[in-house]
């Protein structure tokens, strides 16, 4: 009999990727494709759903094709995603009324900043755990019904979009939703994925009524949660599908929770941080769903078939692999690999700071308006300063959520785990370890993301028994420790937060 593995699916803010793994979680097939972004206005940020669809089934194709194997040999496949990000769909069609509104996405700035003034935030975090802030779903989903032209996408139908969506017509979900919907036909989320909509209820792990009704979502069109790895089973895909194949979809979870799981951080007081387009620093705080004093998120972490729901704590940063991109975007670097060599050419950045904010900023300022800014230059100010300005606004972003993890945990981090895309870049890990005064390990397997998923669909149809064989396959690359001295670090850090003070509050409107 052939070897079989566990596939996953890992459907990101820049691309889709496809990897496969065996039962020592190595990889044996690895396809990835990116999607166009769309910025119909600034601060606006789209994706096209049906584009992300095609660019899945392409990479699956590709990844089986690439590595010879048969769909036969998946035992199951997982889905992690972009989280947040909303789609609005057509029940009957499947066909989208609108590009899906992604994380970024700030145009819901204004409808946010109206609950907040109507003293409203306490109550959305005690329910949901979250800031009442752009960043989530319901808002997003809100805005599609209020505003998706009825002539513009097919699926309309020339109707209006909020009648259509009262009358049961539409469904809607976020990517993990999507990916799901379109390989099984079934309406379902994970845990995970939910409690990032706020519209969920993470302490009574139900929709919110009350929140449906606060962003105007009808209860019809959300989908049935269940736990990250299912041995029921989410469905499976169709013989007579593109895969030709009939394999169960086991497992979903968000990215970030997919990384700590990846990361086999199954107890209290692990934490790992993701550097991807943005960074995102989460530490599970068992079945505890920890409040923050600080500006963290509460989250659920991940949830298994027949167990209680594990929680985590998340510094969520939206700027960090994204700033770098940006260098590339204005052409200060060729590409990202160039980033250390220009950044080590330079002792320092003579004194100059930049501020990410692209896309507002997140934990622990939550300043929607925020917007990116470098300070402190003089007529010496040469790129290669600008370029290490950057990877240390990566460090310093990380030490401001490192800090308030602290805080609000009472646990003190003395390994991070690190994973994403950012982290083949050795200079980045010594300044982070450096800037944080703790050790960072990378493990071998860096798409952690991908993996998690796979972990969480495998075990749930007995691919892998226990989480500690996985623990087992959890290895070392690189371990970097702390080669500045605290004092040093903290005067770098301390006018770091004069940056960040020129970069609130900066956007009009
Ligand atoms: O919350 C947003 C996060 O899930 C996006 O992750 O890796 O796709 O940028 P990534």
């Amino acid at each position: 009999m052939a070897d079989t593995y566990v596939g996953a699916i890992d459907q990101g803010t820049t691309g889709t990727r496809f990897m496969v793994f065996d039962h020592s979680g190595q990889v044996v097939a690895n396809a990835y494709e990116k999607h166009e972004q769309i910025y119909p206005e600034p601060g606006w940020v789209e994706h096209d759903p049906m584009e992300i669809w095609e660019n899945t089934k392409d990479v699956v194709t590709t990844g089986l094709d690439e590595a010879d194997l048969d769909a036969e040999q998946l035992e199951a496949i997982g889905i992690t995603n972009q989280r947040e990000t909303t789609i609005v769909w057509d029940k009957e069609t499947g066909k989208p009324v609108h590009n899906a509104l992604v994380w970024q996405d700030r145009r819901t700035t204004d409808r946010v900043e109206e609950i907040q003034e109507a003293g409203k935030v306490e109550w959305i975090r005690e329910k949901t755990g979250l800031e009442c802030d752009a960043y989530f779903s319901a808002t997003k989903t809100e805005w599609i019904l209020d505003n998706a032209e009825p002539l513009k996408m097919e699926a309309s139908r020339g109707e209006d979009v909020r009648t259509r969506a009262e009358n049961g017509e539409l469904l809607m979900g976020t990517i993990d939703t999507w990916v799901i919907y379109n390989l099984t036909g079934n309406h379902i989320t994970d845990v995970s994925n939910a409690s990032r909509t706020m519209l969920y209820n993470i302490r009574d792990l139900e929709w919110d009524d009350e929140l449906l009704e606060e962003f105007n979502v009808p209860k019809s069109m959300v989908p049935e949660v269940r736990p990250s790895s299912d041995e029921n089973t989410y469905g499976s895909t169709d013989a007579d599908g593109f895969l030709g194949a009939e394999v169960p979809v086991a497992g979903a979870l968000g990215d970030q929770q997919a990384a700590m799981f990846g990361q086999t951080c199954f107890d209290e007081g692990d934490a790992k941080n993701t550097y991807g387009t943005g960074s995102f620093y989460l530490m599970n705080t068992g079945t505890d769903a920890v409040e923050s004093d600080h500006g963290l998120l509460t989250t659920i972490g991940f949830q298994m078939s027949g167990e209680p729901v594990q929680y985590a704590l998340e510094g969520a940063i939206f700027i960090t692999g994204a700033a770098i991109e940006w260098l590339e975007d204005v052409d200060l670097i060729n590409n990202a690999a160039q980033t250390a060599e220009l950044a080590r050419s330079v002792d320092s950045t003579d004194g100059v700071y930049m501020v990410p904010a692209f896309t507002g900023l997140g934990a622990p300022h939550w300043d929607g308006r925020a917007r990116g800014t470098i300070v402190g230059m003089t007529r010496g100010t040469r790129k290669e300063h600008i370029v290490r300005a950057t990877l240390e606004s990566i460090a310093y972003q990380t030490r401001d959520v490192a800090e308030a993890m602290e805080a609000d945990s009472g646990v003190e981090t003395t390994t991070l785990r690190v994973d994403g895309g950012a982290v083949k870049n050795n200079f980045l890990c010594q300044l982070q370890s450096d800037i944080i005064q703790t050790d960072i390990a990378r493990p071998e397997v860096d798409e952690t993301t991908a993996l998690g998923s796979a972990y969480a669909a495998g075990l749930a149809v007995g691919y892998w028994d226990t989480v500690d064989e996985l623990r087992d396959n959890w290895q070392i690359d690189r371990e970097f420790s702390p080669e500045k001295s605290a004092e040093e670090v903290d005067k770098l850090y301390s006018r770091w937060d004069d940056a960040v003070e020129k970069s609130l509050d900066w956007a009009q409107e």
